[in-house]
């Protein structure tokens, strides 16, 4: 088989067997699987106790009894589907759909195959051509792509259902549980109607594309900042970068109502993420990040490959569709119904949704989001947590297309402007040098109160932080959404009066570290538009006396 260390890196956390350079599934697999795929009259699988005790069937023939399931999975698939789910609604799923899942399970080995072959012949967009595709595991400080038809996934993330992925060695390799056993095991809990509603998602979905599988693709891609240069990666910003940095503030939109997967603009909407991809998406969560897993579960299947971010490292999907409507947010979060993505698709077969995933720093255990620590290192960083935050949107937001721009931009700190412009426009217009127009350039930021609710950061500087990250990567906008936060009633005043004044990063970078020095000092105890307002209203003085 081709690309033969791409699955070696990978097989070890798939349900299917390689042998003599084939993968199958074992042969009472395929029995249960084939009786599955006939219907209940012939599997007599009609309920969500008998469709458990089928699903611990094919575990035990895949050896899989040592990685025990969650307790009480078997009482959530029985709650789900024999209490919560109308009669009509199981029939159609004991008749139908679970007879089309087992098919497409049968198909995995097949499919896998498939994919392998293709991985060497992929056409990417912008000059990234001959990128490594294949299905692997992307490691850490291992920028790459992981490109998987949404078939492709669809399969795995049947497995996920039947849990059928081995587990025991995930942990060790900064992986999260990828099988569904602990999103039924928990439905047992009181006052789990959101947990009953992040479900209904999942198996809309799965009605969805056993009754019209889709045909476009997915790309996953780790993101990297390197110290050294090298392609694929992104240069990493020193600090004297962001004190120095002439690059103009992009336009930034405030809008206090509207959710960011709603824009329709070409656009990077930022998943506020756990380091961790999906967060706790597949156990009790249901926030931002959440949710988005939920209407769009084939953003689940980054968890099976994905280890645990690093403060360098984004990771950008791009091609997820949208399945499902939702109202509410946490405890109220609620699926209402079928929901058709319309979105276009680029030359790689991927819809043009764009997402980000990116982690702030999370407060330590119970302690207030310091301002002494903003300008210190802290334990799990070796930047001061400004730099960290900086930097992560950064990476978030950069097109690895750009590394070149982004590295003169950076590390041209000896030229002055006029020299700095000039480096810029001779890169542009050499085509020798530079890479043809990246098309990217017309795709914004969309985003909000990132790292601002369990995570405990301050909304004002969280917002200022993506403002400098996003104009620094060269994005044509930002879009923010503030969902009416309170802290964030004067942004659209505080980011006008900026524009007004045609600040660079630079100048608004030191008026973040110098307020961020007073505050540590106790100088001040406002918030930062506080602060910088007075300052706003005189003539202003930071033009004069920076
Ligand atoms: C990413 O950051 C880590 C920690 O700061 C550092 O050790 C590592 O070298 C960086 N990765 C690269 C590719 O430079
Ligand atoms: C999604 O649900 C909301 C609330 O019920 C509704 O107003 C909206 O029209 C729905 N959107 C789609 C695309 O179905
Ligand atoms: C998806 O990617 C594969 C592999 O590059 C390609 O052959 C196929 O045409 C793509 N699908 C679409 C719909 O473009």
């Amino acid at each position: 088989m081709e690309n033969r260390e791409d699955l070696n890196s990978i097989i070890g956390f798939l349900p299917v067997v390689l042998r003599s350079s084939s993968l199958f599934w074992p042969s009472k697999v395929v029995e249960a699987l084939k009786a599955l795929s006939k219907g209940p009259d012939h599997s007599k699988v009609d309920s969500g106790e008998s469709l458990f005790l089928a699903i611990s069937d094919i575990r035990q023939s895949l050896n899989l009894t040592g990685d025990v399931l969650a307790f009480s999975t078997g009482d959530g698939f029985s709650l789900f589907f024999d209490n919560l789910m109308s009669r009509a609604e199981a029939n159609k799923w004991f008749g139908e759909v679970l007879p089309a899942m087992a098919d497409m399970l049968l198909q995995l080995p097949s499919m896998l195959e498939a994919h392998y072959k293709n991985a060497d012949s992929v056409t990417c967009v912008g000059a990234r051509d001959g990128l490594q595709t294949g299905l692997r595991l992307l490691k850490s400080q291992e920028a790459g792509m992981v490109l998987l038809s949404q078939e492709l996934i669809g399969c795995l993330l049947a497995c996920s259902f039947f849990c059928l992925f081995p587990f025991s060695t995930r942990g060790a390799n900064h992986l999260r549980m990828i099988n569904f056993d602990r999103l039924f095991a928990s439905l047992h809990e009181n006052n789990n109607e959101k947990q009953e509603n992040k479900i209904k998602c999942i198996i809309h979905y799965f009605e969805r594309i056993c009754s019209s599988m889709p045909i476009g693709n997915l790309s996953f891609e780790r993101k990297v900042l390197a110290v050294d240069q090298t392609s694929n990666y992104i240069p990493y910003p020193k600090a004297e970068s962001w004190s120095k940095s002439v690059v103009p503030l992009c336009p930034f939109e405030v809008y206090s109502s509207g959710l960011i997967e709603d824009q329709l603009k070409e656009a990077l909407e930022v998943d506020f993420a756990n380091k961790y991809l999906g967060g706790a998406a597949l156990y009790k969560g249901c926030v931002q990040e959440e949710i988005r897993f939920m209407i769009n579960p084939e953003l689940i299947a980054g968890i099976l490959f994905l280890p645990c971010m690093a403060e360098n490292e984004s990771i950008e999907v791009v091609g997820a569709e949208r399945f499902s409507n939702y109202t509410g947010y946490a405890s109220t979060f609620r699926f209402c119904g079928d929901f058709l993505d319309t979105k276009d698709s680029d030359i790689m077969g991927r819809r043009k949704t764009r997402i980000i995933a990116m982690d702030a720093l999370s407060r330590v255990g119970k302690r207030q989001y310091g301002h002494d620590l903003l300008l210190r290192p802290t334990d799990d960083s070796s930047f001061p947590r400004l730099y960290r935050e900086i930097n992560k949107a950064f990476c978030g937001f950069s097109d690895p297309c750009k590394s070149h721009r982004y590295e003169i931009l950076l590390n041209g700190d000896h030229l002055s402007e006029a020299e700095h412009d000039q480096k810029l426009k001779s890169l542009e217009s050499n085509s020798d040098n530079v890479l043809p127009a990246s098309f990217e350039d017309e795709v914004g930021i969309v985003t909000g109160n990132w790292g601002c609710g369990a995570f405990g950061g301050d909304p004002e500087l969280k917002a200022m932080l993506q403002w400098l990250a996003a104009s620094q990567a060269l994005r044509p906008f930002v879009v923010y959404h503030t969902f009416g936060l309170e802290a964030l009633q004067s942004l659209d005043q505080v980011t006008k009066w900026i524009t007004s004044n045609g600040w660079s990063v630079s100048d608004l970078w030191n008026m973040i570290v110098d307020y961020s020095s007073q505050r540590s000092k106790k100088k001040t105890k406002v918030g930062f538009f506080t602060w910088l307002l007075p300052r706003c209203s005189s003539d202003n003085p930071m033009i004069s006396d920076p």
